[in-house]
């Protein structure tokens, strides 16, 4: 298994890297990544190469058995190139070119940029090509972030263009009758500079979508030119996690080897497991396939202001949370804490001194676990018989219309994530376009920008079987960001046996009393932030509001469809409804934990031809008791374990059945 450091070389004297590779060895530390900031150094002046500092410390590192992942070093163009060529400078929203001075200040779409990128890239692939201890690459770092130049405009008139093909398709499809938009040319179409201004949803949804898509681009132009120098080694991309809204993920993986990302835990306060886990099995499902995380905390972060230190054993225990969840390896940002630049705060195993201390002790225990272990579990897969559906383009929506000041698709998403993670129920989560047909249950919160093709195969899962659970402002726009032309949920009412009958925009999310009934048993609950009134037209109501005009009309409603059973749940309830609305979906469509565990142990289970992998991981304060059962081996400890198992808090055990 690979277990590395994110390394900056170039930020230490040479006399030092020969030191650095012994303390990696020691600590189990089998791969770094490099270069991804280090343009300059490698082009010091335009078309003038030196890769002679970074061939000698791959060699020493090399030497000490430790491979490399090389990133292309596009976030940080150098100085020389912004001055001479300022219209590379990505543009912000408010029409101010970014300056020099920080990073990710370029634009994607710029042509200028991209010449600049074809050459730095291409020289590099060309030098590693073929290189033993180059094992892969990462490009760019972390995109994101929305252009609004000159350049960018023109790119997203030609994508309109190839995308509608006329611009009397378009004028239709966007619904520009209104305040008198039709547009009689591409070059009249503008980008949709917020502001205090209202833009077309259509403009604002495809534009938004034009960004990622021009985001894809600029990383396609740069995984070609790798795979023509430098063919059989993995590309990747070091993505940031389910909180990143700006980029369709789907699409930026589409194109990648394999995923990787960047796990801050405790960076603006502590993170609950349950987000991490959201995050790490969104990483997961971008390619259904198992991830890197290619920075993973490893001390106080921050730029200008410090968080936390890691309490005492977080750092082992988030390492092993990302490798139950998929992760294939784990690199750690960074080796050591730079001593200059904006991220003189952000610290990483070893402090500004160099000095190996608590951090790094800890690190090099699970580097020494990992090395027992690690080869055992590289490959697994990790087993979920339930999906959350997650739409990029109900986000952008929302984005852009985000309905009242309380709701957010992030937190709707969120709460029906962890209702599940708390019963340790194996979740994926999958885009929009993916076949269901495996999983038992399949959440698909608020699809607000639903494609009647994906309203199709929603239908086509229940109908075989499946449960689906939906909420309120599914089914709204489609894919022009036009509200359908059919009574709410639009496409997804024959399958939930339900209309809405007249809505309610709320700006509180404890508003309305909420009442179970049926199946979900007689108790009360709050809802808020949104009310659909509903009317069932074949369904069986499952929750009535208690307050408001509304009081008595039915707020949650499940209809059998075919072979399956369908959820339309009308409003936002609370954290404790959801609970009873999971657990009742659980009974009934038989979907279980992998074992029974104590509040605060989270069991995740990978599988392989080698058997199956039961990661019990002890969040709680204090420690916990699980019963294992017959049991078998410990891959953490390497001890056989059976019966009552005592976890301490922080503590892993990685059963092996
Ligand atoms: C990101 C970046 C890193 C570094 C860390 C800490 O994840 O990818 O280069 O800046 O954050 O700030
Ligand atoms: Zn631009």
């Amino acid at each position: 298994m690979y277990y590395g450091a994110d390394y900056y070389p170039e930020h230490w004297p040479e006399a030092r890297w020969t030191e650095d590779a012994v303390l990696m060895r020691e600590a189990g530390i089998n791969v770094v990544r490099m270069a991804e900031f280090a343009w300059t150094r490698m082009e010091p002046r335009e078309g003038t190469f030196d890769f002679a500092w970074l061939d000698r410390a791959i060699d020493v590192l090399a030497g000490h058995g430790i491979d490399v992942v090389l990133g292309t070093p596009t976030a940080t163009p150098p100085a020389w190139l912004m001055r001479s060529h300022p219209e590379c400078f990505l543009v912000e929203e408010d029409r101010r070119p970014l300056t020099f001075g920080h990073r990710r200040n370029y634009c994607p779409t710029n042509s200028t940029y991209r010449d600049h990128t074809r050459r730095i890239v291409a020289a590099m692939a060309e030098h590693y090509a073929g290189h033993p201890a180059v094992i892969g690459w990462q490009i760019d770092n972390e995109f994101g972030d929305r252009c609004y130049c000159d350049s960018c405009v023109r790119a997203f008139h030609i994508w309109l263009e190839a995308r509608y093909g006329s611009l009397e398709r378009l004028n239709a499809a966007w619904g520009t009758d209104f305040w008198s938009h039709i547009y009689t040319a591409w070059n009249e179409i503008p980008l949709p500079w917020s502001g205090s201004h209202t833009h077309n949803p259509g403009l604002a949804l495809d534009y938004r979508r034009f960004m990622s898509d021009a985001y894809v681009d600029y990383q396609r132009l740069q995984i070609e030119i790798l795979r023509q120098y430098d063919p059989g080694k993995f590309i990747t991309h070091n993505f940031m996690g389910f909180g990143y809204p700006k980029l369709n993920y789907y699409d930026l993986a589409q194109d990648l080897d394999m995923v990787a990302w960047d796990n801050y835990p405790r960076f603006q306060g502590l993170r609950h497991a349950s987000m991490l886990a959201l995050a790490h099995d969104t990483m997961r499902g971008l390619k259904s396939a198992n991830f890197w995380v290619m920075e993973e905390q490893s001390g106080p972060a921050g730029q200008t202001q410090l968080g936390k230190t890691p309490r005492p054993g977080e750092i082992p225990f988030w390492t092993w949370q990302a490798i139950a969840h998929g992760a294939d390896a784990i690199v750690y940002f960074r080796w050591r804490t730079c001593r200059f630049g904006a991220e003189e705060y952000w610290h990483g195993i070893l402090d500004h001194d160099g000095v190996p201390r608590r951090r790094y002790r800890e690190v090099a225990k699970v580097g020494a676990q990992l090395q027992r272990a690690g080869d055992v579990i590289v490959g697994s897969r990790v087993k979920a018989r339930a999906a959350l559906l997650l739409s990029y383009d109900s986000r952008f929506g929302f984005q852009n219309q985000p309905l009242n000041s309380v709701f957010s698709y992030e937190r709707v998403f969120e709460s029906y994530y962890r209702a599940l993670w708390n019963r340790n129920i194996g979740l994926d989560v999958v885009s929009p376009d993916a076949d269901l047909s495996d999983y038992a249950i399949v959440i698909a919160p608020s699809v607000y920008i639903l494609p009647e093709d994906v309203a199709r195969r929603l239908r086509e899962y229940v109908s075989a079987g499946g449960a689906l659970v939906t909420s309120c402002r599914s089914g709204v726009m489609d894919e022009h960001n036009v509200v359908v032309n059919q009574t709410l949920p639009g496409p997804l009412s024959e399958l939930c046996g339900v209309v809405v009958d007249e809505y309610d925009s709320l700006d509180s999310v404890d508003a309305v009393v909420l009442r179970a009934e049926g199946p979900l048993g007689d108790a009360q609950f709050m809802s808020g932030v949104w009310v659909d009134v509903l009317e069932p037209q074949g369904a069986e109501v499952i929750a009535r509001y208690g307050s408001d005009y509304y009081a008595g009309q039915p707020a949650v409603t499940a209809h059998r469809f075919g072979e399956g059973l369908a959820v339309y749940v009308g409003t936002v309830p609370d954290v404790a409804f959801i609970d009873v609305l999971c657990r009742w979906l659980c009974e009934e469509f038989d979907v279980r934990a992998p074992l029974d565990v104590p509040d605060g142990v989270e069991v995740v289970e990978r599988n392989s031809d080698a058997g199956r992998l039961l990661f019990l991981l002890n969040g709680a304060g204090g420690e916990r008791v699980v019963d294992v059962g017959v049991g078998g081996e410990d891959l953490v400890s390497g001890d056989m374990v059976a019966g009552h198992v005592a976890i301490p808090s922080l503590g892993v055990v990685v059963l092996r059945a």
